[in-house]
């Protein structure tokens, strides 16, 4: 057996009377009059393949080994389907068993399971119909997201998942230490103490909630670059929008302003969408029917539209003055919540919308400040069902209103030595952004958790698998 042969979606287009032999798991089988029908589902595509077992064509031991979820080898011919659904079937004349699946205690046979069963068995729910099309989408926007930054000229790079240094300054961080394996005693209390000498890194260390001040000192050589990778937040909110452990796609941008980074958000957006509706289109349909059902409209009109973009002052006006009776209530210099975000795209934009010149105190130290002294070039896309997908700004590029903001929300200014060098040193104006990765395929899947687009979630109180 090799990996170089033939998956089920290249079978499809096989001319009738063509050999062939098809790999994968039983989907469902079922008898009548003699021939047996099985659905056979190799992840590959959407559709399955048909395979028909004509009476008398395979041996009655094999036969009865082909049960939902079993893993087989069907030989055989290429022949029209006589049946709606389906251009051509298998006609199978030998088959090879590899591993059964009892059908008494397999997990994944009852029809109509809730994704929250789905979930306990997440080891085997990609073989299903619509996490199979998840799995298949996250793969195929993973390869856009790369293809559209390779083709601008932005260089991937890759950031450390362990750092010293907190990006956001929002202090829900996981951290990292040794002290816990070599078994100190007093361990947490080794933790609390000031200097971590004894520990692996000698300093305190931690997952990284983004990669984006790295990023900077290779955007800062390289011009445009890009990082894709894990990031880490230990946000005790059990939210269908947050995870422990999500994937960020941050581009950092020399020699740019924040009208450039808003740019390329959208831009960004719309390739990928349509890259995503071009090329897994069997699965987005599948989508639309089963999952949200105005999908296909939704992403068409995000595509081909303009995003809304307006200052975070002008979007508190429009809050104040909507009537609705919100469960938190807005004014200037407090943080939008997702009902806002919600009512801000959905009822009063109805597409995607950028939002710009947030106060500085609900925003992270490394924002460039306006002249106003209040507000900062930040940006955020909001879009409609998710509320924010990407977080952005221009940086602050000033080292003393740098060296300023550092001190002024209480970080440690010695930890950011390098981060300052940047603007001792050939200090450009420049501007990136993050996207949530997880977000974004819930927009383009329609899938209403975010525990539902990533194969084994982090939440609070769960790490299985
Ligand atoms: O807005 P955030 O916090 O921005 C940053 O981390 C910047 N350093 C990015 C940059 O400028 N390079 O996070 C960026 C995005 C959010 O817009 C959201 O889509 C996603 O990351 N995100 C999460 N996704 C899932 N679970 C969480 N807990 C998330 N927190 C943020
Ligand atoms: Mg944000």
């Amino acid at each position: 057996m090799d990996y170089r042969r033939e998956y089920i979606s290249d079978l499809f287009a096989k001319a009738p009377g063509t050999q062939v032999s098809a790999f994968g798991w039983v989907k469902t089988r079922r008898d009548s009059k003699g021939v047996t029908f099985v659905q056979l589902s190799d992840g590959s595509c959407f559709k399955d393949l048909q395979v028909v077992i004509d009476a008398g064509a395979l041996p009655d031991d094999e036969l009865k080994r082909l049960t939902t979820g079993a893993s087989v080898r069907f030989g055989g011919e290429i022949v029209e389907s006589p049946a709606a659904g389906q251009a051509v079937e298998l006609k199978a004349t030998e088959v090879e068993v590899f591993g059964d699946a009892d059908p008494t205690n397999y997990p994944l046979q009852k029809k109509g399971a809730t994704m929250e069963f789905l979930r306990e068995i997440a080891h085997l729910r990609g073989r299903g119909n619509t996490f199979g099309a998840v799995w298949r989408v996250r793969a195929r926007a993973s390869y856009a997201i790369h293809k559209f930054f390779t083709e601008r000229g932005f260089k991937n790079i890759h950031t450390p998942v362990i750092t010293a240094s907190d990006c956001e300054g929002a202090g829900s961080m996981f951290a990292v230490t040794t002290l816990l394996e070599q078994g100190h005693p007093d361990f947490p209390a080794k933790l609390r103490q000031t200097d971590f000498k004894e520990d692996f890194f000698g300093k305190p260390s931690y997952l990284t909630v983004s990669g984006q001040l790295e990023a900077e000192t290779l955007a800062l050589g390289l011009t445009n670059v890009y990082t894709f990778g894990p990031t880490f937040r230990a946000e005790n909110s059990s939210t269908s929008r947050h995870l422990a452990e999500f994937w960020m796609v941050e581009p950092e941008m020399a020699f740019c302003s924040l009208e450039g980074d808003m740019n390329l958000a959208e831009e960004f957006l719309k390739v990928v969408i349509a890259d995503i509706m071009e090329h897994c289109g069997p699965d987005i349909e599948f989508f639309n029917q089963r999952i949200e059902p105005e999908l296909i409209k939704t992403l068409e009109h995000v595509v081909s539209s303009g995003f809304e973009r307006m200052t975070y002052t002008e979007a508190i006006k429009h809050l104040e003055g909507s009537g609705e009776s919100f469960e938190y209530p807005v004014s200037w210099g407090t943080d939008l919540q997702s009902e806002h975000e919600r009512w801000l795209t959905e009822v009063k934009v109805g597409r995607p919308v950028i939002l710009t010149d947030y106060p500085k105190d609900i925003k992270a130290f490394y924002m460039r400040m306006n002249d106003d002294n209040k507000t900062v070039r930040a940006m955020d896309v909001l879009a409609p069902r998710i509320g924010e997908i990407i977080g952005g700004s221009q940086r602050e590029e000033r080292e003393e209103v740098l060296e300023r903001r550092i001190v002024e929300m209480g970080l440690p200014i010695e930890a950011y030595w390098w981060y300052l060098d940047l603007r001792r040193f050939g200090s450009v104006p420049h501007a990136g952004f993050g996207l949530g990765f997880e977000r974004l395929l819930m927009y383009v899947t329609g899938m209403k958790n975010i525990r539902d687009v990533i194969p084994y979630h982090r939440t609070p109180g769960n790490a299985e698998f």
